[in-house]
């Protein structure tokens, strides 16, 4: 019988095209011989059954197949909680928790935010241009930028748990659990796994959530783990944009609506690398022939739920900056973008008049 450490061995060797080939052979091991992170450390000479070994195997060829990591263990990282996911649901991206990270800030502040003010100042929480926890650039927002390099790293980066870096602003968050208001509501809309959603409902237990998806499959992931994770202050509602908010009746009645919507043109999904293309859902990536038809829905229609003073805050595709802000109008006291680790222009932050 092979030992663990055999086994990793030749699982490295088997993916060695991959970028990580021993992080990709780890976590496969971890997820089908069920041992701990702390096990494969300290027992490397335990022998494995040969049901064990078949199934690492089945998973490595899936795995060399092009088959999504995330999708193989059945889990994805996001702002260091681990969420469940499933084949037709979007894989959580780490630059998405900028937008978590902006809601945080935003909440905890005492004062409503400048957002006319485009220079960022130093120490400024709003300021600070490049913040996410985000170290790869992946797939999704590399749409308009398929160099090979890129194009390689945005392949294979499914792993997800290894390439997040755990929160560098812990007492950002704290602050916001303090200080968020009992009465404060925030929408998610699109909320897939449910990533967004649930972090902040973490981190804000106080405050009203609701998550929305147009997708059954997403949903249902999402309430899988809400109800793992054992929160209780998110209502999730099907139907597309703001169909749901009309029936739980929260005109005006929003502090945030927070999306990470479809944004990508039918032109960029042509060209996104075929491990998403084969493998993640379409729907959830792809808003039409410009990439911007969601996000304009979305400002236009969010206007009617969020309260004045309250936000917007969505993600959007690198190279749409400069169109996604001159969507605004006077209904809003101004628009402003943040980039994430990587330097693109990553979430907008728009607060209602
Ligand atoms: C880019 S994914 C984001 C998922 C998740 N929030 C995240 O950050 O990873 C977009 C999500 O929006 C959903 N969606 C697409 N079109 C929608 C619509 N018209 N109304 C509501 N949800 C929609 C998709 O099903 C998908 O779950």
């Amino acid at each position: 019988m092979i030992t663990i450490q055999e086994l990793f061995v030749k699982g490295k060797s088997l993916l060695k095209d991959f970028p990580q080939p021993a992080l990709e052979a780890k976590i496969l091991l971890l997820k089908c011989c069920s041992i701990e992170a702390e096990e494969f450390l300290l027992s490397p000479e335990r022998k494995l059954t040969r049901k064990e070994e078949r199934d690492f195997y089945k998973l490595a060829s899936k795995r060399l197949a092009g088959f999504p990591l995330a999708y193989l263990t059945g889990t994805k990282e996001f702002w260091s909680i681990l969420f469940r996911v499933s084949p037709g649901v979007l894989v959580p991206r780490p630059e998405t928790e900028l937008v978590v990270e902006k809601v945080l800030e935003l909440i905890s502040l005492d004062e409503p935010v400048d957002l006319m003010n485009q220079i960022p100042t130093k120490n400024n929480t709003l300021g600070h241009e490049t913040i996410t926890r985000s170290k790869v650039p992946v797939s999704k927002s590399i749409a308009k930028n398929n160099t090979p390099a890129l194009e390689a790293i945005a392949r294979n980066n499914t792993l997800g748990h290894e390439t997040i870096t755990k929160h560098n602003a812990p007492t950002q968050e704290t602050a916001a659990k303090n200080k968020a208001p009992v009465h404060e509501t925030i929408v998610d809309i699109g909320t897939g796994c449910g990533n967004i959603a649930i972090s902040l409902a973490k981190e804000l237990p106080q405050v009203r959530i609701f998550a929305t998806d147009n997708s059954r499959k997403a949903l249902a992931v999402a309430r899988l783990n809400s109800s793992l994770l054992e929160i209780d202050n998110i209502t999730f509602a099907g139907g597309s944009l703001f169909s749901p908010l009309r029936r739980l009746k929260l005109e005006k009645k929003c502090s945030f609506i927070v999306s990470n919507p479809p944004y990508v043109s039918e032109k960029e999904w042509s060209e996104l690398a075929e491990e998403i293309r084969n493998h993640e859902p379409k729907k959830a990536l792809v808003a039409g022939e410009t990439g911007l038809e969601i996000i304009e829905d979305l400002i236009k229609g969010s206007r009617r739920f969020i309260k004045p003073g309250g936000y917007l805050v969505f993600e959007i595709g690198q190279g749409q900056k400069r169109r996604v802000l001159s969507l605004f109008n006077s209904s809003w006291s101004g628009a402003r973008c943040f980039s994430d680790l990587n330097g693109i222009p990553r979430v907008v932050v728009a607060r209602r008049i």
